[in-house]
């Protein structure tokens, strides 16, 4: 019986077939889901971090409007994808415990801190530019509720690209300060973006499998050459330098090559030595514990409402 199951699951993998949550799947694609699913979730939480750290500075009402809403569209995406996540089986509070006991990765590039009011344009520009070349491929993932996630997040997360390219346009056409700004966000923000598509393809654990789930569409190094090649004709149009002196068309290959991205820098903000990892996530368990009551008075009023409709 496993052996017809496995044949039904290969094929419908072939077909480009959606698995959905009652269909039989291998333990090690579930297992496999579930990590990616809950890092992902987890990076969007996290992520509410730097750039809330200037909701309160925001320089107008508008801006402050915008930042408000997009911090909390990255805690509605956290949602999309905790609840994807249960539906393979796992509760949220494991994923929360596992995060909080840094049993579970979150995305790089949430450890690197905001100084400026541009970063939160380089990171609108840059990350979720770097999001979007990563996650529009995953609307095709091969697991429903997590390519149905998808397809909202991305809407949501090309209006975010969109503000922080529209606000560091602003800042490039300002004075020369604001210039100086935008530029040297820029600088600071390129190659933790380029890392956020994981280790180079021949290190890469898990992409051969994940690609033949068709979990994963595309490898991590065409992914991030696809993101370089987009970004290059952009920082021109805002007038800013990308940092990386060996950026350069290459007519051969159609693409834009680039200079080497420091891998061991990634390795140490992995293993827990970013310059905010430690305050990420130690925010992360005071916002969880705080939140206690919240929780206990929604269960409360949940078994309240139950016991109500019982009688
Ligand atoms: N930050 C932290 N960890 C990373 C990163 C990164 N940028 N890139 C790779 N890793 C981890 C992997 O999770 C894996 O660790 P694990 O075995 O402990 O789980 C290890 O490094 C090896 O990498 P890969 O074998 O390449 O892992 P994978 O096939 O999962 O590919 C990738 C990594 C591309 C990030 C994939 O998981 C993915 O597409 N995830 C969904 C997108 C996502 O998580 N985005 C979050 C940031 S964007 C945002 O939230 C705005």
């Amino acid at each position: 019986a496993e052996r017809s199951l496995q044949a039904a699951f290969d094929a419908a993998v072939a077909a480009d077939e959606r698995i959905e949550p009652r269909d039989w799947m291998p333990d090690a694609y579930r297992s496999t889901l579930v990590r990616q699913i809950a890092q992902h979730a987890h990076s969007e939480i996290i992520g509410m971090q730097p750039e809330a750290n200037w909701i309160t500075r925001a320089p107008s009402l508008r801006r402050k409007a915008i930042l408000m809403a997009k911090v909390q569209d990255e805690a509605g995406h956290g949602l999309y994808l905790y609840g994807a996540a249960e539906t393979l089986g796992t509760g949220r509070d494991e994923l929360l415990d596992k995060l909080h006991t840094g049993r579970q990765k979150y995305s790089s590039i949430f450890n690197y801190p905001t100084l400026t009011w541009a970063d939160v344009g380089a990171i609108g520009w840059l990350v979720d530019g770097a999001a979007i070349t990563n996650q529009v491929p995953l609307c095709r993932c091969s697991y429903g509720p997590y390519a149905r996630a998808m397809v909202r997040i991305c809407k949501e997360e090309s209006f975010h690209q969109r503000q922080g390219y529209e606000l560091l346009l602003a800042l490039a056409r300002g004075t020369e300060a604001q210039r100086a700004m935008a530029q040297d966000a820029v600088d600071r923000w390129w190659w933790p973006s380029l890392m956020m598509f994981g280790p180079p393809d021949d290190e890469s654990a898990h992409s051969a499998q994940s690609m033949a789930w068709k979990i994963k569409r595309h490898s991590n190094d065409e992914l991030r050459q696809r993101f370089v090649d987009i970004c290059v004709p952009q920082a021109e149009a805002l007038g800013l330098t990308l940092p990386d002196p060996e950026l350069r068309w290459n007519e051969e290959r159609g693409h834009w090559d680039f200079g080497a991205i420091d891998w061991q820098e990634f390795r140490e903000v992995l293993k827990g030595n970013g310059p905010c990892n430690e305050q990420r996530l130690n925010q992360r368990r005071a916002a969880h514990e705080n939140g206690a009551w919240v929780r206990e008075a929604a269960a409360a009023h949940a078994a309240k409402q139950a016991a109500r409709a019982a009688q």
